[in-house]
Order: structure tokens, then C-alpha cells, then sequence
């Protein structure tokens, strides 16, 4: 199905534009945005297997898709929502039955109608995360999976998603500018707005495995696998049931 337009309202344009720009490089294992393929990796273990024939998926900001072979191995039929049309497309290419070319804080779905919602990566890049995780909430069903990831509004991210990562010229390390600190999520605000519409997010830290990112910066691995920490100030993610 092609990507439909919807509301683009006041969102930072030069910033879709910069993924469009990457299109190309979302399935390439040591271009910039190799990470978010490791991350999609991390995040399938918090998403249980679909209970039911029909089970729907909404990737909220899916990009170039690389949750969707996850969430076909799963049983899910993949939806997904990101106004980059370029992403878009390769997002059809790789596992996703539905992309919907839309603005993230004002889902144009139904409430209660997905089985699970996931918003990987996408929070820290949008003026106002809790709305999106408002939206999440509606469109989710009752005893549905909500799982988000994205950065804390802590120093020590900021040091380590924008002065290290798109600063040190290593394979899969972000172009400058793709992280603006201010829009970094504060972890207290996100668990609240979330229990106000339903889901009690239980929260942990993410990071790469160090050994394993040595090797992959001298080229002899293509992948990193994530660990869960129990710091969540810098990469997290949270998970909850709707009620
Ligand atoms: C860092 S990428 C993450 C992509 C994907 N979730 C992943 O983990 O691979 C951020 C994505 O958010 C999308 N995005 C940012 N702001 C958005 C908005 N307001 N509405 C829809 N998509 C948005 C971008 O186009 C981009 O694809």
C-alpha cells in the first residue's frame, strides 16, 4: 500500500528531510544507522508473541522498517507511521504490510486498535514526546504491550549520545545534529503520562556490548548485541500492559 500523506504540521522539516536524505542507509550493517538495527534487536525481546490470529503492530516512527522482520517473526501484521517517505518505502520492502505517512503525535488510527504499539528511537526527536506517548496509549488495546525506547534528559546522555557518538569517525556513529539535547526525555514526565492513560511502564537501561563494539570499529563483527543495564540515564526503554 503507498505511503498516505497526512499532517505535517510544524515539524522540524529539515530534520524528516535528513532521514529521507538517509534512506539508503537504514539496512546497510556499518552505515549511520546501523545502531538503530541493534536497538530493534533489543527491543524484540520485550514484545511477546501475538495471541491471536490477526494481531496488528504499530510501529510509531518505523523509518526504513527495521523493526519489521521482528515483528513478522512474531506473527504480527506491521504497521507503520513516519512522515519520512523515503523511510517509508524501504519500510515496505522489509516486513511491513501497512506504512501510513503521518505526524506521530496525532495518530490517525482508532483508539484501542492495536495489539502492540512499540516507538523505537522516536521520542528524543519530537518537541513533545509525552503527547506521542498519549497517542500510543489510545491506540492501544486493553491488555496490549506498549514498549518505547529512547534517551534520558541527563548530562551524562548528552555526553554520550552527541559529544562521543556523532563526534568519534567510527563505523555506524550519527551524522552531527542528529540529536539536539533539549528534546531528550525526562524518564519521571514519560512513566507519569503514561499511567495517566493506562500503562504502567516498568523502565531499564540499554547499552552495547563494549567488547563487541571494539571489534566492530575494527571491522570484524557486523553487528552489536545490546545488554540490559540497570542505569537508565542514558539509552532506556520502557514496557507496560494497558489496563
Ligand atoms: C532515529 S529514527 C528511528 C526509526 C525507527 N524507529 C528505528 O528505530 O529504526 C527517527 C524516526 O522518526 C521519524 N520522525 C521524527 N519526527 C516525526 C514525527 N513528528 N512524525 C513522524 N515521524 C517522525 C523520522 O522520520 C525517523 O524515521
Amino acid at each position: 500500500m503507498p505511503a498516505r500523506d497526512r499532517k505535517t504540521s510544524e515539524i522540524r522539516k529539515d530534520f524528516i528531510s535528513d532521514y529521507d536524505g538517509l534512506a539508503d542507509q537504514w539496512w546497510d550493517p556499518r552505515g549511520a544507522l546501523a545502531p538503530l538495527g541493534w536497538i530493534a534487536r533489543a527491543r524484540a525481546d520485550f514484545v511477546p508473541a501475538a495471541r491471536r490470529d490477526g494481531a496488528v503492530l504499530l510501529d510509531i516512527a518505523c523509518g526504513g522498517g527495521l523493526f519489521g522482520p521482528h515483528a513478522v517473526a512474531k506473527g504480527y501484521r506491521a504497521v507503520g507511521v513516519d512522515l519520512s517517505e523515503l523511510s517509508l518505502r524501504e519500510a515496505l520492502r522489509h516486513g511491513f504490510d501497512e506504512v501510513v505517512r503521518a505526524d506521530v503525535t496525532e495518530l490517525p488510527f482508532d483508539d484501542a486498535s492495536f495489539d502492540v504499539v512499540t516507538a523505537g528511537q522516536c521520542l528524543e526527536h519530537v518537541p513533545d514526546p509525552y503527547a506521542v506517548v498519549a497517542e500510543a496509549c489510545r491506540v492501544l488495546r486493553p491488555g496490549g504491550t506498549l514498549v518505547v525506547d529512547t534517551i534520558a534528559d541527563t548530562r551524562v546522555a548528552r555526553f554520550a549520545s552527541i559529544t562521543l557518538a556523532e563526534n568519534v569517525p567510527v563505523p555506524g556513529h550519527p551524522p552531527r545534529g542528529t540529536h539536539d539535547h533539549r528534546l531528550f526525555v525526562n524518564r519521571e514526565r514519560l512513566t507519569r503520562t503514561a499511567r495517566t492513560h493506562g500503562v504502567e511502564l516498568r523502565l531499564l537501561g540499554l547499552r552495547p556490548r563494549m567488547r563487541e563494539m571494539a571489534r566492530y570499529a575494527l571491522g570484524r563483527l557486523d553487528e552489536v548485541r545490546m545488554v540490559r543495564t540497570g542505569s537508565t540515564a542514558v539509552l532506556f526503554l520502557g514496557t507496560g500492559t494497558k489496563k
